[in-house]
């Protein structure tokens, strides 16, 4: 496989259309599990049920040897502007480097700058762990919230989610993102302002939803009687832009550091990890990085055909462009992963849903899939009908922790006995010929199974990888999340795009400006019908 992308496409197109049944492949073959699963830092990656075979999987190599995967990283790790629209090196893995002495980057060091931000997150961590930080009227802060939206939300929250049993926090933790005003009004019941701490996270300091959220919770500051040195004693920020945070009455002392290099869905490895580190500990933390490191260095040095984060990504680039498929599901066995869909949500469509090369010309192929999921075994009573039956084919990556830590360990088997029985199900599928003979072994006349028997056939040769990780701990859920961040960097190189900007997300904030103030009666209802008749039919709601 050689030539541009375009090319290659078309080639993965042909190698798609020739039939691979995945039932067959494993009678012929049984070494073919064995053939095709990987491990890295702990975590196996079986994708043995996917439809490749030996042809179609020398091709994919051979367009992971052919693309810029190796050169991208490359730049990456030596501080290159990849990130090329805003001239941005792309550095979230120096985050979780453990000795970054002597790290410099455009003659700054940010070696320092990243051991100073670790030892001030750690002392505040340990402070209010000690309950030595006390709020205005001398008592001791009970409660964080943490403000923000997107990157500096998803990810701290997915973590902290994730590692419950590892919670040792005397402080409790809240979650502020969403400009709808229940969420801090639901979080505010309930919690005393003279014991609560607020962290505004956000890169910008300027993003809408984050600052109306930390305005309004401010206010329930002030109509509690605080004065501004008691609101400047309780807030905190994560930001790169120090000014902005410093006009909202932010102390200086009170501000932790983000930096340009870090994109907000890279970064719950910078302060950004904050609430994880209050939730698990600075030691745990430290795990978390640790976890992440040792993925970094798997994909930075593990050969293209044992390297985790690029057989992901090709096997995602074979289903795009080879086999036509849009979505891409996420399926973890376990409850405590329930927001890792979510949040890769945002690291994929975010980072690849692009149209547009690093150049800015027209990609003429697909890119991100829509990723999508929920925790196993709740989706099998939901959505996984679709998934064995319908015309579709989406990929599903099925994860499962094979340790837990709760007592309930026949449900743990029962659980895992679900997500085997899914791959299983989805790769073998159900022929007639077997349907109508289940119809009949059940009692069934001929005539009955006939006519039930085609409801219950399944196609099968439908694909997926099994990721198992040893247990879900920091440093399991801290390699894991690496590797779903490499796997979206290996497919930005693939297709050529600037996996971190997003230019996109821009137009629909521009534009909510103007209706914003024709929904205040501020500006005129001068759009297009449809909204003008929808801020009208809002105006009325109000004012009635
Ligand atoms: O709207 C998109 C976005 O810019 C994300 O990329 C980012 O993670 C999020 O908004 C929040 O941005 P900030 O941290 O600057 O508030």
């Amino acid at each position: 496989m050689s030539g541009s992308f375009t090319e290659q496409r078309n080639e993965l197109s042909h190698l798609a259309s020739e039939s691979c049944h995945l039932r067959q492949a494993f009678k012929d073959d049984a070494q073919r599990a064995q053939r095709y699963t990987t491990r890295a830092c702990g975590i196996t990656l079986d994708y043995a049920k996917n439809l490749i075979n030996d042809a179609s999987w020398r091709a994919l190599q051979q367009l992971a040897a052919n693309s810029n995967i190796s050169k991208l990283r490359e730049q990456m790790l030596q501080g290159a502007a990849i990130n090329n629209t805003e001239q941005r090196a792309v550095w979230h893995t120096r985050l979780r480097q453990q000795d970054v002495t002597g790290l410099m980057l455009d003659g700054e060091d940010i070696g320092q700058q990243i051991t100073e931000c670790r030892a001030r997150m750690a002392a505040l961590i340990d402070t209010l762990h000690q309950q030595q930080y006390l709020g205005y009227q001398g008592s001791p802060i009970t409660d964080l919230i943490w403000v923000g939206i997107g990157g500096s939300l998803l990810g701290p929250q997915m973590a902290v989610e994730a590692l419950t049993p590892y919670h040792c926090s005397p402080v409790k933790l809240h979650f502020a993102g969403n400009i709808d005003g229940a969420v801090v009004s639901d979080i505010l019941n309930g919690l005393h302002p003279a014991t609560t701490l607020v962290v505004v996270a956000s890169k910008s300091f300027g993003t809408e939803e984050t600052k109306q959220n930390a305005l309004a919770i401010r206010q329930w500051f002030t109509e509690h009687g605080a004065d501004k040195a008691a609101i400047a004693h309780h807030f905190w920020a994560t930001s790169s832009n120090i000014a902005a945070a410093a006009e909202f009455g932010i102390e200086q002392k009170n501000i932790l550091p983000m930096w340009d290099w870090v994109g907000g869905r890279y970064s719950l490895w910078s302060a950004i990890g904050l609430p994880i580190a209050l939730m698990i500990g600075n030691q745990q933390f430290k795990q978390l990085l640790a976890g992440a490191e040792a993925m970094d260095q798997h994909f930075f040095s593990a050969p293209f055909s044992e390297n985790m984060p690029v057989i992901m990504a090709l096997l995602g680039v074979w289903y795009i462009n080879g086999h036509g498929c849009q979505a891409h599901a996420l399926l973890p066995y376990s409850h405590y992963l329930r927001l890792l869909p979510s949040y890769v949500q945002q690291l994929d469509m975010e980072s690849n849903g692009k149209s547009v090369n690093r150049q800015g010309h027209a990609l003429p192929y697909a890119t991100a899939p829509v990723i999508w999921g929920d925790a196993g075994t709740n989706g099998q009573h939901a959505y996984h009908q679709l998934l064995h039956q319908s015309a579709l084919a989406v990929p599903a990556d099925f994860i499962l922790p094979l340790k837990v830590k709760h007592p309930l360990k026949d449900q743990h088997s029962r659980l895992a006995a679900h997500c085997f029985a899914q791959t299983q199900a989805l790769m073998q599928g159900k022929t007639l010929a077997e349907a109508t003979a289940e119809c009949v072994a059940q009692g069934m006349t001929e005539q009955q199974a006939a006519a039930l028997a085609p409801h219950k056939v399944s196609p099968g040769n439908k694909p997926s990888n099994t990721l198992l990780l040893p247990e879900l701990s920091p440093y399991y859920l801290g390699a894991l999340i690496a590797l779903y961040e490499h796997k979206v960097f290996c497919q930005g190189a693939i297709w050529q795009l600037n996996s971190f900007d997003q230019w996109g997300v821009e137009l629909g904030k521009q534009l909510s400006g103007p209706i914003y103030q024709a929904l205040t009666g501020n500006g005129s209802n001068n759009f297009d019908s449809s909204t003008a008749a929808l801020i009208k039919q809002f105006l009325a709601a109000q004012n009635s």
